[in-house]
């Protein structure tokens, strides 16, 4: 499935811009301020009606307008007709958003359609420079972003995580009224205990079960955008960062997942999967049972939910250090990509995967470009932005590339000059 065109209407900068497209790379290039961000927040705006740069999603409309609209034209193996999905190929899609009060339509085929219609034509993942800062800044962002790619997954969460926020938010009320001596209902409390204790364990376990799968490819992507080898030792290497280059022939990615009613995790010996899933799940409701009657009295003194899956840590580390401790900015920017291509990598439903790229090539060095590039070859659409127009050469990318790289890809010098002289398409935006 690949998106051919693209009209934007009233949007952000473009008062009405039509766009065609590729299937393969696309990169959206041009000066500051061009718009080249604002196009991809309109393919993703589709597949999400909503903003990954505002959190009004509103905030769209070309100031001084009243509405906007976003139509896509997209090629793909399933079409919608009837309110169901059927073979076919060319299917068009469109979407209004208007602060003057009038029904926001979306469409498929002109016909009018649930928003969820159209958040079900395509998946996008998108990686943004201040993807990075997430791991920096707080466990509890990282855990937020995380959540979010989990649900973009596994629709079936997303009830349980709507759920927890009402339950936190009721049983937060609830304690507070204890804090203020007002006499509540014991047995309520219990009641969203109990709910708080079945949703909690339930996503803990969602998201254990998810990133134990992402960690394998998070691994290997990371380590070929490197260049590193990775050997996954079951070893604790006493590592600073003086001796990194050293141990980078030897590293490890790992996950730590910190909850208070489960043991300490390291993802990459944890004995989860999906076979022993309910078994998990079962465990972890045990713990917090026996954690709730421990810090019951605690949370009714001071009004606050203390335990429960909003309060779980995520940490990546690499060789069992924090990976923010170790890893350069340049490095933290690979990383974070490296997480965004294998949650791209993810299989789900037969739903493809469109990749929103801004402002990768800012940070990373030649290298590590050309070893990108190779990778988003086997990719059905990308869109990257970049200030300036982008191709590939086989000479650069074959001393860029050298070494045992094309063994290790099982590669002739014919078939690489091909991948590397495929067309990248360039569009100037301005
Ligand atoms: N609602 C809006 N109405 C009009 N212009 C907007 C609106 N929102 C953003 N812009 C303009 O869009 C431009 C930024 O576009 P952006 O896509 O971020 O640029 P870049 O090409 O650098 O990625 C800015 O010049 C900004 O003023
Ligand atoms: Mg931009």
């Amino acid at each position: 499935m690949f998106i051919n065109k693209i009209r934007l209407y009233n949007y952000r900068n473009f008062s009405d811009k039509e766009l065609f497209f590729k299937k393969g790379i696309n990169v959206l290039y041009g000066n500051n301020g061009a718009g080249k961000t604002n196009i991809l927040e309109a393919i993703n705006y589709i597949s999400q009606f909503s903003s990954f740069k505002s959190s009004n999603r509103k905030d769209v409309i070309k100031l001084g307008n009243k509405y906007s609209f976003i139509q896509l034209e997209i090629f793909q193996n399933k079409i919608f007709q009837n309110e169901k999905f059927i073979n076919a190929a060319e299917i068009s899609a469109d979407a209004e958003i208007r602060t003057d009060g009038e029904l926001e339509k979306t469409r498929i085929n002109e016909k009018t359609v649930s928003k969820k219609s159209l958040k079900e034509l395509y998946r996008t993942v998108v990686y943004q420079p201040q993807t990075a800062n997430i791991i920096y800044n707080s466990a509890g962002n990282l855990r937020n972003f995380l959540d979010k790619e989990l649900i973009n997954i596994n629709n079936n969460l997303e009830e349980d995580f709507k759920k927890l926020k009402i339950c936190l938010y009721q049983r937060g009320l609830i304690l507070k009224a204890f804090d203020f001596q007002k006499n509540p209902s014991e047995e309520i409390l219990q009641q969203f205990t109990n709910q708080l204790t079945e949703l909690s364990a339930k996503i803990s376990i969602g998201r254990l079960l998810f990133l134990k799968n992402l960690l394998p490819s998070i691994n290997k992507i990371f380590c070929f955008l490197s260049g590193l080898k990775n050997k996954a030792t079951q070893k604790e290497p006493n590592i600073t960062n003086n001796d990194l280059e050293e141990n980078f022939s030897n590293i490890n990615i790992s996950i730590n997942y910190i909850s208070r009613y489960m043991p300490n995790l390291k993802l990459d010996s944890s004995q989860i999967s999906n076979e022993k899933k309910d078994l998990f799940i079962n465990q972890a409701k045990q713990n917090l049972r026996e954690c709730f009657m421990k810090v019951l009295l605690n949370e009714k003194k001071i009004g606050q939910n203390l335990i429960g899956a909003h309060r779980d840590k995520i940490i990546f580390t690499i060789n069992y250090q924090p990976i923010e401790k170790i890893l350069s900015t340049g490095q933290m920017q690979i990383f974070c990509l490296s997480l965004i291509l294998a949650i791209s990598d993810m299989k789900t439903n037969d739903q493809q995967n469109i990749l929103l790229l801004d402002d990768v090539l800012a940070q990373i060095d030649e290298r590590t470009k050309y070893r990108l590039f190779y990778f988003l070859k086997n990719k059905e659409q990308v869109f990257l932005t970049s200030t300036n127009e982008v191709s590939m050469n086989y000479d650069v990318a074959k001393k860029l590339l050298s070494g045992g790289f094309l063994k290790e890809n099982g590669l002739n010098k014919k078939v690489f000059k091909e991948i590397m002289e495929d067309k990248i398409y360039n569009y100037e935006i301005k």
